[in-house]
């Protein structure tokens, strides 16, 4: 079973989908953290990221994989360094290549079909998984967005982290449209156990007795 789960920075999701994944027993699959791992890598190398061939061409020859709680690409462990200010400001510009989507989306089916996953982003339900059993879509304020990514970055500061996540949400957002059959969850006022609950129930009620 694949439970897509969609939606704005801040909204939750990753919270939401690796205690859910747990609960369930399910994998886990962060693809924000393939878009992620890709733009360091492009940093790295200095590739323009302006330039969709070149970095969709960089994108298939970096294989990503997951440990644990550990991302790596190239054979290289990013899992930190891609949680900064610097990535999160130019990850949207990368991501917006056609030629790199559809890397990723291959990869991100391959890894879909290996079974039961809870898989978040910002087009699971759209594109990469279509045919996901329980799709839902997290928004919440975007002032409260801004506040939950303040306690994760606190050295940013206020004023700087809600123009980065106002511009990254501009830059996104032809990739955020709800799927049309995915159940809309507010978060603004839910704490992670009620939005994590509310999906296990449609979890369950889409699995076979
Ligand atoms: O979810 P996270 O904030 O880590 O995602 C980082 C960026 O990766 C997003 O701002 C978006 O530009 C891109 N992304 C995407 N499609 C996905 C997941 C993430 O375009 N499925």
């Amino acid at each position: 079973m694949i439970v897509a789960i969609d939606g704005p920075a801040g909204a939750g999701k990753s919270t939401v989908a690796r205690a859910l994944a747990q609960r369930l027993g399910f994998r886990y699959l962060d693809t924000g953290a393939m878009y992620r791992a890709l733009t360091w890598l492009a940093l790295e190398h200095g590739v323009g990221l302006e330039d969709g061939s070149a970095l969709g061409a960089l994108a298939e020859a970096s294989p990503i994989t997951f440990d644990a709680d550990h991302v790596s690409i190239d054979g290289q462990d990013v899992t930190e360094a891609i949680r900064g200010p610097d990535i999160d400001r130019v990850v949207s510009s990368v991501a917006r290549h056609p030629e790199v989507r559809e890397v990723m989306r291959d990869r991100q089916r391959e890894l879909a079909e290996q079974g039961d996953a809870v898989i978040e982003g910002r087009d699971i339900g759209t594109v990469v998984c279509p045919g996901a059993d329980v799709k839902v879509y997290l928004n919440a304020e975007r002032q409260i967005r801004a506040e939950r990514r303040l306690a994760e970055r606190p050295e940013i500061g206020a004023d700087a982290l809600a123009t980065d996540l106002r511009l990254r949400d501009q830059s996104d957002a032809e990739r955020m449209m709800p799927a049309p059959d995915a159940v809309r969850i507010d978060t603004t006022e839910l704490d992670v156990e009620d939005v994590v609950g509310r999906i296990e129930q449609l979890v369950r009620e889409r699995q076979p007795a």
